[in-house]
């Protein structure tokens, strides 16, 4: 049996079951090399819209469109063997209908082989969720801070500051969960409320921006890694690779404009004639 065989990926049941137990890492990714590196180390591998800004230069996630995610989608599950892939539904592809939902996950399942999806949106998507669940689509909600909801928000800004509104977001938390999300990302609200709904959901919560309390943290890969222009206040730099990429940018223009690049070693002899 090869070792590819061996490898098991992780399934939305795996990843419920951790609900109070080891810490879920997660991780953002759009490609087959970047997915491979984060596949050595995460658990579940999103492929979000915010590939959208990343990749694409969008200003926000809203023009993402669903043949976007199902192409990236499948590049990931080709670089990828053993953690969970989650693919986001983008903006337009879920909110109309429960019907509508049923066809666009239908189609990001068959045809990126991933295990699951992902919609925004707490009270106002559980009746869509249940829907998808019941028709055996993991569901993976996401609440507090809805990006795809921009233009009706009017900027990013973090959600549940005030305690009066922690009644509505702890609200979407249980309503995401008793329609049978197997997880739920929690983004951009204040870490006591993280905390709360962490203690609240019976599913494993996955923070960004939340609360180390949470039962997983998730990061956009890109932002992490020091590649990113702009950055949220939650995110942490894990490297600085933006600089060490201008610097072997600028080497190789260097010495293509000196000719010393390709040297002998990077091409390929003539093959002398056998005798
Ligand atoms: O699109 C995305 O990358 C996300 C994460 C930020 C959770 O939804």
């Amino acid at each position: 049996m090869s070792a590819q065989a061996e490898t098991r990926r992780l399934t939305a049941p795996d990843i419920r079951a951790r609900k109070g137990g080891e810490p879920i890492v997660a991780l953002t990714s759009y490609h087959a090399h970047t997915a491979r590196l984060v596949d050595a180390y995460a658990d579940v591998i999103l492929v979000g819209d915010s590939l959208g800004m990343v990749m694409h230069g969008f200003e926000s996630t809203v023009p993402v469109t669903l043949d976007m995610m199902i192409l990236q989608g499948h590049a990931v599950m080709r670089g990828s063997r053993r953690a969970l892939v989650v693919v986001d539904l983008p903006f337009g592809a879920y909110e109309e209908s429960r019907e509508a939902a049923f066809r666009s996950a239908t189609r990001v399942l068959k045809e990126t082989g991933c295990g699951a999806i992902k919609l925004e949106g707490g009270v106002r998507m559980a009746e869509t969720i249940r829907f998808l669940t019941e028709r055996s689509i993991p569901v993976m909600g996401h609440i507090g801070l809805t990006p795809q909801s921009i233009l009706a928000l009017g900027s990013f800004k973090a959600q549940g500051r005030d305690r009066a509104d922690w009644p509505a977001i702890l609200a979407d938390a249980r309503a995401v969960a008793e329609a049978g999300a197997f997880s739920i990302v929690v983004e951009a609200v204040a870490e006591p409320l993280g905390r709360e709904i962490t203690n609240a959901a019976p599913v494993p919560t996955i923070g960004i921006g939340a609360s180390a309390a949470c039962d997983g943290q998730i990061l956009v890969l890109e932002d992490m890694l020091g590649l990113s222009p702009r950055v949220p206040k939650f995110v942490k730099r894990y490297g600085n690779l933006g600089p060490s990429i201008a610097q072997a940018i600028e080497a190789y223009a260097k010495e293509v404009r000196e000719r010393t690049f390709p040297a002998p070693e990077h091409t390929y002899p003539e093959r002398k004639p056998t005798t």
